[in-house]
């Protein structure tokens, strides 16, 4: 039997939902604040036909039962958090003092949710993706008509870890009740207002239908949604969100739709073509609304007042451009804006998209007539492109090619006008790299292929396949062997204190001991760690710990403590992004760190940032957006945040994570281009300026190998390009597999030659409980083409690494 043929039946990779007990209900200082102010500036404003914001003297009717089912977050490990309250739409609306609802139609809700309450299976991805609405007669809708002057209708959906949105109604498209009710209530009503209470972006053809004169996605909001609602709706709070995701006309108009959801592998044929990158290029019809939109209810007024390009050192390319911004509020109320800067790059040998995301900036809160100046600055990072064909003349080096560089200023992709640019004479190598994660099969991607007064049309290339042996590269990279000691009494607060070096402590440890730092204790919710705890690792054996090597906690995840306590819930990464606030955000997970440090949790599993590949990816209200800089800077964001309390952040899934549906088979076949510019630069911003501890692999294949067992992605480029070097862990559990360069490292040893160091939580399938060795690493330790030593003793050093910053004060 071959060990892929051992593997377990996938769904035992999956976990359970953690059933509450009882515990104290407190919320540390500050956190309510804060939840309640980051929901309500991730909400867009995407229509306001004059209806907003709401004022006591108007009557508004409220339709939708998620008013008082409201979602609060999604499904699954970023989801699962019990919170010490739930403000509803309708309790946050109720208690306004500036909204006058409808009482009688209010109370018809409650009443009716009360008697039909939404079945929610505690079943692992059995979740519900909408409630049944409440149906609606004439008698009920004509008469609100009368009472009021204004609807508000509300539309639900909820998805999540291993529960895919689909094509189908009640999950991307609407239900016909919920189509019933929009169409009933606009015919009956003046002004309507729709809210979105989605954690996804879903079908939004359906606005071209009826006539709704205000549109606000107000996404999941955390525990505070209802309170957060109510401030956008009375103009407490001016609505500053933008999207960080193009909401385009259909979902065949995506560029991933026919190349999404495939159980055994997925072409990513739009290559960087993904999300505004798209459609700017070649489908600006096919946007509804666009990325970086959303409206104020004031307005502002954009100018680039300075414009200057520093040169790098070799005068071949420059190192930073910079815009002086000037930002003034020319409406009539107080307001915030964001400014976003978009670089057209020229169509060289590489083309390009038509605009990406190079830097943005929020203002704070301007008063009628005020100006904020604004530095925005790009780094030559940010303006290359990488050459995997070796068309520029220079293979597997991020380059800037020659010609006219333009940068576009405004408050949305679409609402961008040229400010500035220049010309770069050559083209010029500003990184060179080596090829990895190499494809196995040829497939053709988009490139451009005209370029025309209306814009591009697609053309197709083949994406090419290369022959590095990776054998060659980890041979002739193995680590050193630390001379082995034997047990010579040090500490590790010996190390912590500075009186002894790592290597001398690792020096000391055996073989059982090494294995045993590469693994987790066992299962979820160890003994070692706070109730509900998602597994420990570290000093997961007695001799570890009683050389001073404490197991470290783990617990999920990013919308809060995932935990046997009440925890706070906070909006979920999408309404998070929408913020495009990532002091907000830094301050918000500030607090996230002091809670996890309050319930003794040494690293949360936190935040995801996966790429919006596709609206259908079940996890997409966890991750961030379309775009990786935006991705990448409100990640650093929180990493930044939750550290600064000493605790770990361990941005995940590292990397392709793009869809749930069979995630832990999946293949990502995705060029080097779009891996390296799309999915992982996200992840390089986010370990280069928010220098994460910890950093969780993804369950899926990258071209082929399996994000654990992937080299390239974890020892190439994110330790040796980024130069990472805290510790990298499984996502939970992992598919066994031989290593097709050393086939006699199974498993274990597989793993932890790409230095994806602790395997969690530390057995292979869900139902072993308990640490006990598979023998997989050890087998062929200093055996020939075996592990080596050296290797066990480089894991022991990433982790260990860890665990001293966690004790360093
Ligand atoms: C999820 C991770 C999560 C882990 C622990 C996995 O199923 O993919 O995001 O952190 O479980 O709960």
């Amino acid at each position: 039997m071959n060990s892929l043929e051992k593997q377990k039946p996938e769904t035992e990779l999956s976990q359970e939902m953690i059933t509450f007990t009882e515990g104290e209900k407190h919320v540390i200082p500050g956190m309510a604040e804060l939840i309640r102010s980051s929901a309500a500036e991730g909400c867009v404003l995407l229509k306001n036909d004059d209806v907003l914001p709401l004022s006591n003297d108007l009557n508004v009717a409220v339709f939708g039962r998620c008013q008082k089912n409201t979602f609060f977050v999604g499904y699954g490990s970023g989801g699962d958090v019990h919170p010490p309250y739930r403000v509803t739409y309708a309790d946050g609306l109720k208690e306004c003092s500036e909204i006058t609802l409808n009482e009688e139609l209010f109370e018809l809700y409650r009443s009716w949710c009360e008697k039909n309450p939404p079945v929610i299976s505690t079943l692992w991805g059995q979740w519900p993706m909408c409630y049944q609405e409440m149906p609606l007669n004439d008698e009920i809708v004509e008469r609100a008509a009368k009472q009021s002057d204004v609807a508000m209708v509300i539309i639900g959906r909820a998805a999540g870890e291993e529960r895919e949105n689909v094509l189908s109604q009640g999950s991307f498209y609407l239900t016909e009740t919920e189509e019933q009710m929009l169409a009933m209530v606009t015919e009956a009503f003046k002004k309507t207002i729709v809210v979105m209470n989605c954690g996804n972006i879903i079908d939004m053809s359906w606005t071209k239908k009826y006539h709704v004169q205000a549109i606000l996605y107000a996404w999941l909001g955390g525990m505070e949604a209802g309170n957060a609602l109510a401030d956008v709706l009375c103009g407490r709070v001016n609505p500053c969100g933008k999207l960080s995701d193009t909401i385009a006309a259909t979902y065949e108009d995506y560029p991933s739709a026919v190349n999404f959801g495939g159980p055994e592998y997925n072409f990513y044929a739009e290559d960087i073509f993904v999300g505004y990158r798209y459609f700017e290029t070649f489908a600006k019809d096919k946007v509804l609304f666009p990325f970086g939109f959303g409206l104020s209810y004031t307005s502002f007024q954009i100018k680039c007042e300075g414009f200057s390009v520093k040169q790098s050192m070799s005068a071949e390319y420059p190192e930073e451009a910079a815009l002086e911004v000037s930002v003034t509020n020319i409406g009539a109320c107080d307001g915030k804006e964001t400014v976003q800067l978009y670089l057209a790059a020229p169509q060289g040998k590489l083309k390009k998209a038509a605009k990406s995301l190079v830097a943005f900036a929020k203002t704070k809160l301007l008063m009628p007539g005020e100006t904020q100046k604004i530095h925005l600055s790009v780094p030559i990072e940010d303006m290359v492109s990488y050459d995997d064909t070796g068309k520029t003349g220079y293979q597997f080096a991020y380059v800037l090619e020659e010609g006219k560089y333009e940068f576009f200023l405004g408050n949305s992709v679409e609402n961008a006008a040229k400010a500035a640019g220049f010309m770069q004479k050559t083209t010029a190598v500003v990184q060179q790299l080596e090829p990895v994660c190499s494809i196995q099969e040829e497939f053709e991607r988009f490139t451009v292929s005209e370029t025309g007064e209306v814009g591009c049309s697609i053309g197709r290339e083949t994406v090419p396949v290369n022959s590095r042996s990776l054998r060659e590269r980890i041979l002739n990279r193995l680590p050193e062997e630390i001379k082995v000691t034997g047990n010579q009494g040090y500490l590790f607060s010996d190390v912590i204190d500075g009186k002894v070096s790592m290597d001398s402590f690792v020096a000391q440890l055996n073989d059982e001991e090494l294995e045993a730092l590469t693994r987790g204790e066992g299962g979820m919710n160890s003994s070692l760690g706070t109730e509900g705890n998602t597994g420990v690792f570290g000093g997961v054996i007695p001799s570890l710990r009683e050389k001073g090597v404490p197991p470290m906690v783990t617990a999920d995840g990013p919308a809060g403590l995932r935990v046997k306590r009440y925890t706070s819930l906070i909006p979920c990464g999408t309404t998070l992004s929408c913020t495009w606030n990532t002091e907000l955000v830094e301050k918000l997970f500030e607090k996230m760190g002091e809670e996890t440090k309050l319930h003794k949790i040494d690293v949360i599993l936190s935040p995801g940032l996966n790429i919006h590949r596709n609206p259908l990816c079940g996890r997409n209200f966890e991750y961030y957006s379309e775009d990786p800089y935006l991705s990448g800077k409100t990640a650093a964001a929180a990493v930044r945040g939750i550290q600064s309390q000493g605790v770990s952040a361990c941005p995940k899934h590292f990397a392709g994570n793009n869809q749930e549906d069979k995630r832990n088979q999946t293949d990502d076949r995705v060029s080097e281009r779009a891996l390296r510019e799309i999915y992982l630069k996200g992840f390089e911003i986010c370990v280069k300026e928010g220098k994460p501890q910890n950093l969780m692999t993804s369950y899926n294949k990258v071209n082929g190998v399996w994000s654990h067992y992937n080299y390239d992605l974890v020892t190439t480029v994110l330790r040796g390009e980024w130069g990472y070097e805290g510790n990298v862990m499984t996502d939970w559990w992992m598919r066994l597999s031989a290593s097709p360069e050393f086939p006699l490292l199974k498993d274990n040893a597989y793993r932890v030659r790409a230095q994806v160091d602790v395997l969690m939580p530390g057995n292979i399938g869900h139902k072993e409980r308990e640490y006990q060795s598979d023998g997989s690493l050890l087998a062929t330790l200093s055996k020939e083409d075996g592990m080596t030593r050296g290797e066990l003793q480089r894991t022991a050093k990433n982790v260990l690494r860890f665990v001293k910053w966690r004790f360093k004060d």
